[in-house]
């Protein structure tokens, strides 16, 4: 009996489990994890309306949920001033990412990023067959220029950045990103046309006047944010795009319509409706992320200025990150580290609670003093 062939694209990818999760590792040791700050989950959970709308919803799921996710969609059109026309729901950004990544990308097409981006955008790309160009970052950010120009001489189809970043935690305000558009303008003269992804996954923790303001008339543009994050909703999976109403009309052509589960839909709305309870989340982030400057200065190490809900930890080294995470891992703390060339010597922390970040510290001084 033969196998019948797998297709092309398939075939040819490498064999990869896209994210080990901790509860693998979990399983490999034999044991829970002590402190979970390696995912940039959120650590202050859920607000206590969103849960109490889900467990409502989870009456109801015998039924299928909004296809069209109606109610969210106005409330958040209604939040940012735009129409409900210029709004799609995804089962996280994760998901909406391979929708984007779906209808503007061609096998064989260029695509443009920082070389190690957010790892499931290359995910994407890889998946339907395209071709990432990469440049380095520049001073642990992303390198805005060197983004178009490498755009602009690859004739790349989409753009794709991280702002805030993952894994650095840098940011860019709204000039250098409207510069940015700027320079896709001019690119656009020699090639049809870059589509820009701006992943603000960790927006929620950015001063709001620093932010681009939306333009759902600029078809250059898809903007993609989160509840996993400040409304800490990672494991409901409800995520959204906002962009011109053509992009919002052909995501229909290639989502999954009940994608965003009832549950979800029913969570991310009452969330909405408590931003006292986000407010509150964004507050203890910025406690959290001074405990881990501190921590940091005081065992010798540096860290990154970060506008997200995690530090980043420079080792100086990627083989003495490796050795301070691998240790703290098998010591029960969940972490995880960027493997890309110029940025492993990083690990990644993410504020936790405030009994986290206790016990995280003196297992990270007691590690620190056996590896220095
Ligand atoms: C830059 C960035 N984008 C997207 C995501 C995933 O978001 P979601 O949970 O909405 O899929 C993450 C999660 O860590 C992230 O760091």
């Amino acid at each position: 009996m033969s196998r019948p062939p797998y297709s092309e694209i398939v075939a040819n990818l490498p064999s990869v489990t896209p994210f080990v999760g901790p509860e693998t590792i979990e399983r490999q040791q034999g044991k829970p994890f002590r402190v979970r700050i390696g995912a940039n989950e959120s650590a202050f959970g859920v607000s206590p309306r969103a849960a109490a709308a889900m467990s409502e919803a989870a009456r109801g799921v015998a039924w299928y949920c909004d296809p069209e996710g109606y109610e969210l969609r106005a409330e958040l059109a209604a939040m940012h001033g735009v129409d409900i026309g210029n709004v799609t729901l995804g089962a996280g950004i994760d998901d909406l990412l391979g929708l984007i990544v779906r209808m503007y990308m061609d096998p064989g097409d260029a695509v443009a990023a920082s070389l190690g981006c957010y790892p499931t955008f290359v995910y994407h790309v890889d998946g339907f067959g395209g071709r990432l160009e990469t440049v380095p970052y520049r001073n642990d950010r992303n390198d805005l220029t060197a983004l178009t120009d490498l755009a602009e001489r690859t004739k790349a189809c989409i753009l794709y950045l991280a702002n805030p970043d993952n894994p650095t935690g840098s940011y860019y305000g709204s000039n250098a990103i409207s510069d940015l558009l700027d320079r896709l303008d001019r690119l656009e003269r020699v090639s049809p046309g870059c589509l820009f992804i701006l992943d603000e996954a960790y927006l929620d923790f950015v001063p709001p006047d620093t932010v681009l303001p939306i333009d759902v008339d600029d078809p250059r543009l898809v903007r993609v944010r989160t509840f996993s994050k400040a409304h800490g909703m990672a494991g409901a999976r409800v995520g959204y795009a906002i962009a011109h109403k053509d992009i919002i009309r052909t995501f229909d052509k290639v989502r999954l319509h009940f994608g965003v589960s009832l549950v979800a839909q029913a969570g991310a709305l009452a969330s909405l409706r408590d931003p006292e309870f986000v407010a509150s989340v964004v507050k203890a982030v910025d406690a959290g992320r001074e405990d881990y400057r501190e921590l940091a200065e005081d065992t010798g190490i540096s860290s990154l200025p970060s506008q997200t809900n995690f530090v980043a930890f420079d080792f100086g080294t990627g083989e003495r990150a490796g050795t301070v995470m691998n240790t703290l891992i098998e010591r029960g703390v969940f972490l995880r580290k960027p493997a890309a060339p110029g940025l492993d010597r990083l690990v990644r922390v993410t504020v936790g609670t405030p009994g986290d970040r206790a016990v995280f510290s003196e297992m990270f001084r007691e590690v620190m003093n056996e590896v220095s």
